[in-house]
């Protein structure tokens, strides 16, 4: 640890990167004047919260047949949607952290699934620094009946809370939110990066100690003081956001970091007057509102983990009034639409060069899948050529720089959603063609090149 004389380091707020000088840039994760001076945590002080033992730890190395698993580790959460990112529920023991931006839902969701395992017989200990014991009640009042053996505590000293924690017993404990806990034996503010830090490290120890799974909320924080999480996402098992437009209804819930499951997987949930409820066809809600009748519109389906999801790709092509083209990418890679653009420019003849392009994903997901190349292309040709793609299309593919088609992952998934979802063609590499014969629900045009799909309309 790099010590400055005065006991002082400085910490940047975004990721946690400590370095004894302050630092106009963090090396770390290039965040801009994050860096803040705290007082150092002094090693003899943090040792004391190390009175709980992991099970485990100090005890000599055993075989891995040894190791007993057992069947009840895992546990529904009652909802499928955040099962599935948890990787099959919760694990017992594990420490989860629940980021998102304010007021988008984190605290709805974890009092929804505190009262679904309340309901099969868990016991829940709900501590919220933030909100009143009347606030919390008004909220399960919306959320509907609770029973079962579900607690609350507002505290915000840790030292007090883990002895509640002892008390109580619980199964499951959430803590809302990390950043307004403290320690009684750390000299900075609640929020600081050492006291959130410090904080997550002791309630790792009561996880891993007593088997208990917590759950952690963390706000992401633009500017100001407080310390972002991902300051703590390395401490913890599972990170989760939770992510979505505030004026919108649907929530998407993204594993970034999970030692239990696959990242990628997404949940999506919508925020009503009850609280959220599950979007089991998420597909049919990306592609609702699809206009009619126009160009630039084409539909084609990403892979979010296990999952396939429909998505309209839009573009709009116009002539450029100045000299430089302005090009925006919306929930798309922008260098990826530069590169789309010269390879419609260059292998076929287009004058992109001379237009504006602006290609927005509907619905406000990002992707990053090279699988929607060939649907982006389709889209800005359409754009281009003033031309609707049939409505009934699906298109994916990814796209090489010589203009060829390349095969894609998983294409069997994605045209067995464009069945369910009722499209009558699909534009799918040759590739991916050839290993999928005798499908008779929809009609399947495998093409090699982008000329080849451009032709088809
Ligand atoms: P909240 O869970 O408090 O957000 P966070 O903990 O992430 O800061 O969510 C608050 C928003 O959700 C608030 O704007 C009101 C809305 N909401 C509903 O629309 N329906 C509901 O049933 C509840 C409880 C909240
Ligand atoms: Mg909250």
């Amino acid at each position: 640890m790099a010590k400055a004389k005065n006991n002082l380091v400085f910490f940047c707020k975004e990721c946690g990167y400590e370095s004894g000088k302050w630092m106009g840039q963090c090396p770390a994760c290039k965040a801009w004047n994050s860096f803040v001076e705290e007082p150092v945590v002094s090693d003899k002080k943090s040792q004391a919260a190390d009175k709980i033992r992991i099970p485990g730890r100090g005890a000599a190395p055993v075989r891995i047949s040894e190791i007993s698993i057992e069947d009840q580790d895992r546990t529904t959460t009652g909802f499928g949607e955040l099962d599935r990112v948890l990787g099959s529920g919760i694990v017992k023991g594990s420490l989860v952290l629940v980021g998102g931006d304010p007021g988008i839902g984190k605290s709805t969701l974890l009092l929804q699934v505190c009262r679904n395992l309340a309901h099969s017989a868990k016991k829940v200990l709900y501590i919220s620094g933030e909100e009143s014991l009347k606030q919390i009640k008004m909220r399960a009042n919306r959320i509907g009946q609770i029973d079962g053996e579900l607690y609350f505590v507002s505290e915000t000293n840790l030292d007090m809370i883990s002895g509640s924690i002892e008390d109580v017993k619980p199964d499951v404990v959430i803590i809302d939110s990390i950043q307004t806990m403290y320690r009684e034996d750390i000299t900075s503010a609640p929020g600081s990066v050492s006291q959130v830090r410090e904080s997550t490290n002791l309630l790792m120890q009561i996880a891993k100690g007593l088997g208990i799974t917590i759950f952690i909320v963390g706000h992401v924080t633009k500017e100001g003081v407080v310390a972002g999480p991902r300051v703590l996402e390395h401490m913890v098992d599972t990170v989760l956001y939770f992510e979505g437009d505030r004026n919108d209804t649907y929530r998407i819930l993204r594993a970034v970091k999970n030692r239990f499951g696959s990242t990628n997987e997404i949940g999506v949930f919508e925020m009503q007057e009850k609280g959220l409820i599950e979007v089991t066809n998420p597909s049919e809600m990306m592609i609702s509102g699809r206009p009619k009748n126009a160009s630039g519109a084409v539909v084609s389906c990403a892979l979010e983990g296990t999952r396939p999801l429909l998505l309209e790709v839009q573009a709009l092509v116009a002539e450029t009034n100045f000299g430089m083209a302005r090009r925006t990418a919306n929930g798309v890679d922008f260098n990826r639409i530069n590169i789309l653009l010269a390879i419609l420019e260059k292998r076929c003849g287009y004058a992109m060069s001379r237009y504006d392009a602006y290609v927005n994903i509907a619905g406000g997901m990002k992707m990053n899948e090279p699988a929607l190349d060939l649907a982006v292309a389709m889209a800005l040709v359409s754009s281009y050529k003033n031309r609707e793609v049939d409505p009934g299309m699906l298109i994916f593919g990814e796209i090489g720089l010589s203009g060829e088609v390349r095969g894609v992952s998983q294409a069997s998934q994605r045209v067995a959603e464009a069945i369910k979802m009722g499209f009558t063609t699909c534009v799918l590499p040759k590739a991916n063609l050839e290993k999928m014969k005798g499908e008779s629900r929809i009609k399947l045009i495998g093409v090699e090149n982008v000329r080849e799909a451009i032709g088809l309309f």
